[in-house]
Formats: structure tokens, C-alpha cells, sequence
């Protein structure tokens, strides 16, 4: 099948290349030049595990390329729109300029039988706007509403074997006939057995939303029994494994620590109640507000927690933070909890030194006003106090011993819940966390 994918972000690159994985021919468009430059180089223009080898592979295929000339995708048959929807500035709702952008870019290239696939995350009733200047344009294309699921760090194994593949279609004949088509897309996945949900427009856009906010809700519940643990004494990480083991509850994401962030749920749950405001269903997401809330207090407790550890006042105080993505295994730094945490310190007064492992170039883009370390080492020379913000497994792994001899105190604030209390304070570390004693 002849495809392009248009927008070649943390979604749309991992995408373009899993597509030439699976056997189809491939044209990656984006309007940064920069960018599609690296690609066409075959070098990921982000840090994600596995893609590199998978661009390597498949540009020795022939089959995948990448342009900054939306005419090229001109022949192509299916039409995936993987551009960002950000949080508007001064705004909850979601802005949609790069997805119209590009359906406007796409229109007069579209031919019969060309399915355009958005894949973006859009506010609902998006894809039944799309679909109305598509067919307008080309009477005889459709929109098929195919959301995303991928996680960052995981992007290529979740492209290439998804745990479901969702369709939202245009009704009657014009709707079978795109599933047909994205069936063929999708062969590889759906003949492994990955389950299918196939539906109208609304439910297919909901559904990204409401997984989403699903997952924010069960972080900011764990981070609230973190709050009434730490005023009872409790442990939120043993409280989690109980509750864990009941199925119906699970123990995955309730990990209590500094909360959410990223590109996705912090700006979904809030695109998402400024669109139930919009359809006047704000009351049905009022809690959202909580979820949001409960998040954003756990960066304010770790500085906090900071203070507390350096007897009442971070001013001038040397602060390491370990940790400058959004979660390990990502170079992405949007929304990052580790670095609002830097930027509140510094701004406070501490002098703060963030280190990562890939985020380091994004990070300093970001935060030009903080200074940077390469390793853990480095940052912490000296440091008065430690906070570990992002869980990458070297954080993870470091010996209490060993950095005990380069801090010039022994004081950390683990941000993740990650590191073993009684092996840290076992050797003299002031150890504190979230959520417990
Ligand atoms: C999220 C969803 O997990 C994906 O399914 C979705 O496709 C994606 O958004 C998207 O909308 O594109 P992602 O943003 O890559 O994926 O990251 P997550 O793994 O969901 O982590 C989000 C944040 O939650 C991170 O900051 C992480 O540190 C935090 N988190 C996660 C916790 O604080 N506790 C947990 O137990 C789990």
C-alpha cells in the first residue's frame, strides 16, 4: 500500500518507519526541514528505543522516504494525520491549527478512494468537521478516525504489535470500504489477533481521551492516598501493592511519586473539560479538575520536601536534580515535572544543577535559565541536597555508598518512589519521599 504520513513528531516518525516495517511504501512529510532532513539521513530527531534500527532497517528497504513537499504524497492511497494538538496559550482547549494546516495542505492532492486517517488527538466532533471539508474537496475520499495509543519509550513495539486498534467511520458504504482499506494497512497487527473496535466518529475520538484521562485519574489517586499517607505515616508504595493485587484495580500506574506530565495527558485531560464545557457536559468532568489539581501539588510538595530536608530554606543551597525528561527512556521534556520542579527551586533561590541522560539539548532549549551537568557525578559535586525527578534505571541502579562521597551532604528527596529507603539510609543518606514515612 502506497502511504503518507503527514507531521513526523514523536508519533508520526515512529509511524512512517513502522509502516515501511510492515511492507508499505512510505512518504514522510513535514514542514521542518531540519527535521525531515535527519530522517531522510535515517537519524531519529528524538530519543526513542528501537528507532533507529527500525529506520536504518527500513531505509535499506527502499520504501520509506521523507519530503517537505506535501505534493508528493500525491499517489499515496491512505493519508495518516500525526501532527500535534498542544494546549492553546492562556488556554484548556486543545489547538487544532497544525491538524488544519495539513488537511489543508492535503486537500487538493487527494484523489478517489483516498482514505485520510487522522490519528492526531483531536476534540470530539473534529473528525466529523474533517470529514465535511474532505468530502468537499474530493467527494469520492473519506475520514477514518484511527487513534493513537503509542507510549514514548515504547513507541515502536506499541505501533508494531498495539493492544487494539480503534476505528471511527464515516457512515454507510463510504465507512466500509475505508476499513477495508486500513484493514489492509493493518494486516500484519490484526492478523496477530490485536482486537478491533470499529465505530462512528464521536466514540473513536473519545475513546483517546477517555483512556487518557483514565490513566491521569488513576496516577492523581495513588498521589492523593500519598497525601493521607504521609499525614497518618503510612506507605503509599505498600499501600499500591495491596490494592494492586485486586484485578479489578491492578497495579500498573499507580505509581506515587511527582505525578504526570508530558505532551499527552496533562494537555488531554484539559483539551478534554474545555470541550465537555463547549458540548455543556462540564459537569460530567468536574473531577478532572481534581486530577489535575492533585498532580500539579505533588511538584509543589517535592520542593517542599526539598526545604524540609535543608532545615527551612533552599536559598543558596546546592541542589542536584536527576532528571530532566518527563519519564525515563524519552528525551521529551514538554510539561516535565522534573523540570518545573528545577525551574521552582531556582527561582526560589537554590542553586540548581539538572542532569539527564538524553533530555540534556531539550531541557536547556526549555529552561535556558538553569544550568545543566552531563552526569549524575557532575550535578551532584557538592550538592547539598539530591532530588531524583526522572526514574532512568542508572538513577535507579546508583550506589549509595559511591555518591555519598561526592555530595557534600547526604540528603535525597526521591521524587519516583524508586530507590530503597533502608540501602540509602543505611548509609547515612537523609532519605525522604512521597507518600512515605
Ligand atoms: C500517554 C499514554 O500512556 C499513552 O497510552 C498515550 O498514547 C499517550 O499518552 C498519548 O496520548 O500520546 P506517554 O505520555 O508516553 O503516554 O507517557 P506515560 O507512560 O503515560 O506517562 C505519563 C506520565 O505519567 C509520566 O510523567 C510518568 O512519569 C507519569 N506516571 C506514570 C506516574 O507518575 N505514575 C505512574 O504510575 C505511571
Amino acid at each position: 500500500m502506497r502511504i503518507s504520513v503527514i507531521g513526523c513528531g514523536y508519533l508520526g516518525a515512529v509511524h512512517a518507519a513502522c509502516m515501511a516495517q510492515l511492507g508499505h511504501e512510505v512518504i514522510g512529510v513535514d514542514v521542518d526541514a531540519a527535521k525531515v532532513e535527519l530522517l531522510a539521513d535515517g537519524r531519529a530527531p528524538f530519543y526513542e528505543p528501537g528507532l533507529p534500527e527500525l529506520l536504518d532497517e527500513a531505509m535499506a528497504t527502499g520504501r520509506l522516504r521523507f519530503t517537505t513537499d506535501i505534493a508528493e504524497v500525491a499517489g499515496a492511497r491512505v493519508h495518516f494525520v500525526c501532527v500535534g494538538t498542544p494546549q492553546k496559550r492562556g488556554e484548556n482547549a486543545a489547538d487544532l491549527r497544525y491538524v488544519d494546516a495539513s488537511v489543508t495542505a492535503l486537500l487538493p492532492h487527494l484523489a478517489a478512494g483516498d482514505v485520510v486517517v487522522g490519528k492526531s488527538t483531536v476534540p470530539v466532533g473534529t473528525a466529523e468537521r474533517l470529514a465535511e471539508r474532505v468530502v468537499a474537496a474530493q467527494p469520492e475520499a473519506t475520514v477514518l478516525w484511527n487513534p493513537e495509543f503509542l507510549r514514548e519509550g515504547f513507541a515502536v513495539q506499541d505501533t508494531l504489535h498495539p493492544d487494539r486498534i480503534v476505528y471511527g467511520v464515516a457512515p454507510g458504504p463510504a465507512g466500509a470500504r475505508a476499513t477495508q482499506v486500513l484493514d489492509e494497512v493493518y494486516a500484519g497487527p490484526l492478523s496477530d489477533g490485536t482486537p478491533q473496535v470499529v465505530t462512528d466518529y464521536a466514540t473513536a475520538q473519545l475513546v483517546k481521551v477517555a483512556a487518557n484521562s483514565f490513566l491521569a485519574t488513576k496516577i492523581s489517586f495513588i498521589n492523593a492516598m500519598a497525601e493521607l499517607c504521609e499525614a497518618t505515616g503510612a506507605d503509599v508504595t505498600q499501600l499500591a501493592d495491596a490494592i494492586g493485587h485486586d484485578v479489578r484495580i491492578g497495579r500498573r500506574f499507580l505509581n506515587a511519586g511527582l505525578g504526570f506530565g508530558g505532551g499527552c495527558l496533562p494537555k488531554d485531560i484539559r483539551a478534554f473539560m474545555a470541550r465537555a464545557g463547549e458540548l455543556g457536559a462540564d459537569q460530567a468532568l468536574s473531577f478532572l479538575r481534581e486530577v489535575d489539581a492533585i498532580n500539579m501539588r505533588r511538584r509543589v510538595r517535592v520542593v517542599d520536601l526539598v526545604r524540609e530536608v535543608c532545615d527551612g530554606s533552599i536559598v543558596g543551597r546546592r541542589v542536584a536534580v536527576l532528571g530532566a525528561s518527563f519519564k525515563p527512556d524519552s528525551d521529551d521534556v514538554r510539561d516535565s515535572p522534573a523540570l518545573s520542579v528545577a525551574a521552582q527551586m531556582g527561582l526560589q533561590g537554590a542553586r540548581v544543577v539538572v542532569t539527564d541522560p538524553q533530555a540534556l539539548a531539550n531541557a536547556e532549549r526549555a529552561w535556558p535559565s538553569l544550568t545543566f551537568a552531563a552526569t549524575a557525578q557532575e550535578a551532584a559535586a557538592g550538592a547539598d541536597v539530591v532530588v531524583l525527578a526522572t526514574e532512568w534505571a542508572e538513577y535507579r541502579a546508583l550506589d549509595p555508598v559511591a555518591f555519598g562521597e561526592i555530595v557534600a551532604g547526604r540528603r535525597i528527596v526521591d521524587g519516583r518512589n524508586v530507590l530503597d529507603p533502608v540501602a540509602w539510609r543505611a548509609a547515612g543518606w537523609h532519605y525522604r519521599a512521597l507518600g512515605r514515612p
